[in-house]
């Protein structure tokens, strides 16, 4: 037996505090009853159901993908274009947690786990996210420094993180920076250079907390030890 928000969450419905106001809104059935109240609890056996619509746990997936350009992180896609999870050969329902940009290559995890992902994903669990850039022109060590204690975004101050120059081609002008921050705001590794003026040719994540690239080639694939989901998992 668990309590009903943690089941909803385990099935990917939403964040624990989601779906307890899902809970005290009405939205939620049990055995074809409304339950308004959080203390309920519940067993595999109880048909759920939120709007109407039945919901189960279904067996847990997990799998680190090494994003090719070109790929949208998303589950579908209007414009028809490939998506990450069309690259995973599975039947169940599986989405990334959290996106990369269509043009952003590296690892990008894809789990039916919603509590997992919620956890992930949550700005106040501080996943470390490490990315190689390659900017146009030299990357100054002021620039380094300023960025790695933080700038305003969007009228909100990103975290500390690190911005460290790692090669500087003079020849062709690039400067290739590793970056490592623990937000996940849309465009930010991006955003953050283009402050200060500097244009972000190609951005690879090579880490996602303790996960990297080992053994994949662009495109392909690996599930997660059953280890490493527990290692996740503790990282809040
Ligand atoms: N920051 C970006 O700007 N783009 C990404 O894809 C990831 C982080």
């Amino acid at each position: 037996m668990e309590r009903l928000q943690k089941f909803l969450s385990e099935c990917g419905v939403a964040s624990r505090r989601k779906s307890e106001e899902l809970i005290v809104s009405g939205k939620v059935k049990v055995n074809g009853e409304v339950v308004k109240t959080l203390g309920v609890k519940v067993s595999d056996s109880d048909v759920v159901s939120v709007n109407g619509e039945m919901i189960s746990k279904s067996l847990k997936e997990y799998y680190l993908l090494y994003k090719p350009r070109e790929v949208i992180s998303s589950v579908k896609d209007e414009k028809g274009r490939t998506t990450v999870v069309d690259l995973i050969n599975t039947e169940t329902r599986i989405y990334p947690v959290g996106r990369l940009d269509y043009d952003t290559t590296g690892v990008i995890l894809l789990t039916n786990d919603g509590e997992l992902s919620n956890l992930l994903t949550h700005p106040n669990n501080n996943i470390t996210k490490e990315y190689i850039a390659k900017v146009k022109g030299f990357f100054k060590k002021d620039d380094a420094t300023l960025l790695s204690r933080g700038i305003l975004l969007n009228g909100k101050k990103t975290k500390p993180a690190l911005f460290k120059l790692k090669k500087y081609d003079k020849k062709s002008d690039f400067s290739y920076v590793k970056v490592v921050i623990s937000e996940g705001r849309n465009h930010q590794v991006k955003d953050m250079f283009s402050f200060l003026g500097y244009d972000v040719l190609k951005l690879k994540r090579e880490k996602y907390a303790f996960l990297d690239l080992s053994g994949l080639k662009s495109g392909e694939y690996r599930k997660l030890s059953l280890k490493e989901v527990k290692q996740l998992y503790s990282l809040k």
